[in-house]
Formats: structure tokens, sequence, C-alpha cells
């Protein structure tokens, strides 16, 4: 099938290459050696420092370090096995080694009998939103402690005036 004059798996990488949402492609077996990868897109190169090259036939564990939450890849785990689709977010780290928080959404790209053949996940850097959301609510506690402590001034200055 033609669209816009390219054939749709021409048009599908263009796509991919295009789009600025980092898309890694894996075979479908979780239990290591797997999830191999068998395809990541630029915005993937360039959010994480690896070329494609240096990633592909690797796992996404690569990724992960200290602050990796165990708990995040255990429900990441259950959901690919029990739903073919997993959102959520946690702590990657790039090839420089610094940690950013990543949201990924993860589902399955099944075959004709319908098993589940490679599994496709976008992921988005959204440190900034993060640590915006932490500014606030640090920003939020701040504020009720200063409106807090007015408060308790005023009482003492009405008691003291009686
Ligand atoms: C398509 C896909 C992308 C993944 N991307 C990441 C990732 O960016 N960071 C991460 O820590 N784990 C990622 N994972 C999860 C790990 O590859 C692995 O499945 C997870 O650690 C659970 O396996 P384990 O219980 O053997 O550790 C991804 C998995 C898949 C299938």
């Amino acid at each position: 099938m033609r669209v816009g004059g390219k054939n749709v798996p021409g048009l599908c990488e263009a796509a991919l290459t295009a789009i600025t949402e980092a898309v890694v492609i894996t075979e479908a077996v979780l239990t290591r050696p797997g999830p191999t990868i068998v395809y990541v897109n630029p915005a993937f190169e360039a959010m994480t420092g690896y070329a494609a090259d240096e990633v592909i036939g690797r796992t996404p564990r690569m990724l992960q370090g200290r602050a990796t939450d165990r708990d995040v890849l255990d429900r990441l785990r259950e959901g690919l096995e029990q739903h073919g689709y997993f959102h959520g977010e946690a702590i990657n780290y790039r090839k420089d080694g610094t940690p950013y928080v990543v949201e990924w959404v993860i589902s399955a790209i099944r075959g004709e009998d319908d098993d589940v053949t490679h599994w496709v996940a976008a992921q988005r850097d959204i440190t900034v939103h993060r640590a915006s959301a932490d500014h606030q609510r640090a920003l939020y506690a701040d504020v009720v402690q200063q409106i807090r402590s007015t408060t308790s001034k005023l009482r003492d200055l009405v008691e003291r005036a009686r």
C-alpha cells in the first residue's frame, strides 16, 4: 500500500525517525537474557546518549541503576504478562550516568495467531515536570507553614490584648 507517495513500511520508519518520543522495540521474551532490543529511534539515542548499535542486542535493563525502583519493574512485568500493557514512571540512567525520570507506555505487538511477537515502548523524559511538581509542592508547604505561623502570632497578640 502506498500513502503520500511512500510505501507504508517506509512511511512508518520515517514517522519513527521524526517523532520526539523515544521508541524502543524488543523481542517478546521478558526472562533474562531477554527482552532483547531490536530497534530504537533517534529520539531514544538523543535521550539516553546511546547510539542504536550500542543497545541493539542488549536489554533495557542497561538503563537501570541505583535509584531504580524494583516495585515498578515487578508491576511492569506483571502488567505485560497479564494485560500486554504497562504505563508507569521510573528512574533511568543515560550513558554518562545522569539519572532522568522516564514515563513509559509499553504495549504488545501481536502476530497473526495473537501471540506477542514484540513489545514497543514509547518513553518520555519527564524530569522537568517532576522537578516543577516537586518545587510546587515545596512552595505550597512553605506557604501553609507561613500562614500557620502568622495565624499563631495573631492569636498570641489577640490573647495578650485581652
Ligand atoms: C519495550 C520495553 C522497554 C523497556 N524499557 C525499560 C527502561 O527504559 N528502563 C527500565 O528500567 N526497564 C525497562 N524495561 C524493563 C526491563 O527490560 C525488564 O523487563 C524489567 O527489568 C523486568 O525484568 P526483571 O524482573 O527480570 O528485572 C523495558 C521492557 C520492555 C519490554
